[in-house]
């Protein structure tokens, strides 16, 4: 049985770029999170097949984190990874965004190649398809909130006064209305952990990749942005990939895989 929460008609086929974001504006989710670009609604999939990857450690020998991965996710899935620390889930998370190269195996984001496409078409994807939400959340803290919501949207050549009023209702519908021009490294780790969210979720991609979205914040926004990202994925037919060390998180995603000695395992 489907544990997803749907903030919107799932036949939809478009999305006006979000005035209804406004609708939202509240500090406790679950957020409606398609706030980005208007962008018809496909199934998308992912198949990543025997995937390899290795590190060589200072002392020369190679550490073997991903020993030969193999699952599928289909289009409106949110699955969550988890596995002790080191196990490979943040490799595994860049692997799977095209950040890094994998040593062996496949993997096809929608129908895109990403393990043999070339660089620019990969940069390409990213921007367009891709939204990451690192683990460390790797924002700017000397621009504001608007401005690093926006980012990837004037990467994408979207004008600069544009992108920042998309992102400043981005940041309203996540409750963050007040602090829109708000320096990041003045917000609080909960607040800067949604502008982390809207920053990956401005382009309204169809992978998304959420690396620990929850750590180190209260359950309760923990528990808003978790179910934020599964109605995410069930509206826009996306995928939506998260690791995770919170048992409860993982359980309320449609999947629970483990990685354990390089490998994925059903739970
Ligand atoms: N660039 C690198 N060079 C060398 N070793 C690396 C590199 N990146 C990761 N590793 C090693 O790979 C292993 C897996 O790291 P990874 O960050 O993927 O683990 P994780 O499951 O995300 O852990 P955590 O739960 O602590 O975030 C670790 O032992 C790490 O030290
Ligand atoms: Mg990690």
């Amino acid at each position: 049985m489907s544990k997803v929460q749907s903030s919107k008609s799932q036949t939809e086929e478009k999305q006006a770029p979000s005035d209804t974001a406004q609708a939202a504006a509240s500090d406790r989710g679950p957020w409606t999170l398609d706030f980005g670009l208007e962008r018809k609604i496909v199934d998308f999939g992912l198949r990543v097949t025997d995937l390899r990857k290795s590190f060589s450690s200072p002392g020369g020998e190679r550490i073997e984190v991903l020993r030969g991965v193999s699952f599928s996710a289909t289009a409106g899935e949110c699955v969550a990874i988890m596995g002790s620390s080191g196990a490979g889930k943040s490799t595994l998370l860049h692997l799977l965004g095209g950040f890094e190269a994998a040593d062996h195996g496949t993997i096809v984001a929608g129908d895109f190649p990403i393990d043999v496409a070339k660089r620019s078409a990969l940069a390409r994807f990213r921007n367009n398809r891709v939204g990451f939400i690192f683990q460390f959340h790797h924002l700017l803290p000397d621009l504001t909130a608007a401005e690093n919501v926006g980012l990837p949207l004037m990467i994408a050549r979207t004008h600069r006064s544009e992108a920042i009023r998309r992102a400043s209702q981005a940041l309203e519908a996540i409750g963050l209305g007040s602090r829109v021009s708000h320096l990041v490294g003045h917000l609080s780790g909960g607040e800067q952990q949604r502008v982390a969210v809207c920053r990956a979720l401005i382009t309204r991609p169809q992978l998304v990749l959420a690396d620990e979205p929850t750590g180190n914040l209260d359950t309760a926004i923990g528990d808003d942005i978790a179910r934020s990202l599964i109605a995410y994925a069930h509206d826009n037919r996306a995928v939506v990939m998260v690791a995770t060390h919170n048992r409860g998180l993982a359980e309320i995603c449609q999947r629970i895989l483990s990685l354990r000695d390089g490998r994925l395992f059903d739970v």
